[in-house]
C-alpha cells in the first residue's frame, strides 16, 4: 500500500513537471498573441457547467468504491456515476475543442490548463477500460491499476478546475486593467 502510494506520488510530481515544462517551454516572444490577453470565447460557461457536473459525478463514484463498498450493487452505482461523468466530461472537452478552433484561430492552446485538459482526456478514456476490463481478466494487478489511475484521473481534473479558474481570472483581470478610464 505504501509503495503504491510512493509511486502514484512519483507518476503525479512527473507528469505535473511535464505538463509544467510544455506549458512554459514557448517562445516569450510569442506573449503577445498568447491566451493571457485574449478574451474569453464565449462559450466558455457552456464548458465550464459540463465538465462541472462531470466532475461531481466522477467524484460520487469514486466515492461509491472507497466508501459504500458495503452496499450491495455499489458497483452498478460506481459504474452509473463513473460512465455518466466521463460522458459529460468529454462533451465539456469536446466544446472546449470546438470553441478554441471556432474562437481563438489555434486548435490548441498553449497553457498549463490546457495540457492538463488533455491529460484528463487520456485518463478518462483509460480509466473506464480497465475498469471494465478487470471482470475478463485474471490478472489481479488490473484492479489495483483500476484503482490508482482513478485516483490519479480525479486528482487530475481537481488541477485542472484550478488552472481553469486560475486562467479565467487572469484574463478577467487583463481585461478590468485595459478599459479605459474615463
Ligand atoms: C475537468 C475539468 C476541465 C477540463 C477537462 C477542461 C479541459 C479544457 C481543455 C482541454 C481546453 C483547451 C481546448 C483546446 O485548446 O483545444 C480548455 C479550455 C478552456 N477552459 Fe477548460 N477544462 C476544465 C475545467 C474548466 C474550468 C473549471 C474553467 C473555468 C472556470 C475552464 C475554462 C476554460 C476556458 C475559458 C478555456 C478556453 C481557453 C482559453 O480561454 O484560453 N475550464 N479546457
Ligand atoms: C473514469 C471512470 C472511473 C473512475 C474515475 C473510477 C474510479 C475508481 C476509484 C477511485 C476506485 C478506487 C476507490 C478507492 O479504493 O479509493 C475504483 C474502484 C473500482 N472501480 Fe472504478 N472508476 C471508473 C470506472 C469504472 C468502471 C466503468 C467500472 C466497471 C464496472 C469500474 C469498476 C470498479 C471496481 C470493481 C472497483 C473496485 C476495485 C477493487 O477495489 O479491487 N470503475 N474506481
Amino acid at each position: 500500500m505504501q509503495k503504491s502510494m510512493i509511486c502514484v506520488l512519483v507518476i503525479s510530481l512527473i507528469s505535473f513537471g511535464i505538463f509544467a515544462g510544455m506549458a512554459s517551454a514557448h517562445d516569450p516572444s510569442e506573449e503577445a498573441d498568447s491566451a493571457h490577453t485574449h478574451q474569453l470565447p464565449p462559450p466558455w460557461p457552456y464548458h465550464v457547467i459540463m465538465v462541472l457536473a462531470g466532475a461531481i459525478s466522477l467524484a460520487g463514484g469514486a466515492f461509491t468504491a472507497r466508501y459504500l463498498k458495503k452496499r450491495t450493487r455499489w458497483i452498478e452505482l460506481h459504474k452509473k456515476l463513473a460512465l455518466s461523468g466521463v460522458v459529460l466530461v468529454l462533451a465539456g472537452i469536446f466544446v472546449a475543442a470546438y470553441m478554441v478552433s471556432a474562437y481563438m484561430e489555434t486548435p490548441f492552446v498553449r497553457e498549463m490548463h490546457a495540457y492538463l485538459g488533455a491529460s484528463v482526456f487520456i485518463f478518462i478514456i483509460v480509466t473506464p477500460m480497465l475498469g471494465i476490463f478487470q471482470f475478463r481478466s485474471k490478472d489481479m494487478r488490473i484492479h489495483t491499476i483500476h484503482r490508482w489511475s482513478g485516483r490519479i484521473t480525479i486528482m487530475l481534473i481537481l488541477l485542472t478546475i484550478i488552472a481553469g479558474i486560475q486562467m479565467v481570472l487572469t484574463v478577467l483581470a487583463y481585461d478590468v486593467m485595459s478599459m479605459p478610464i474615463k
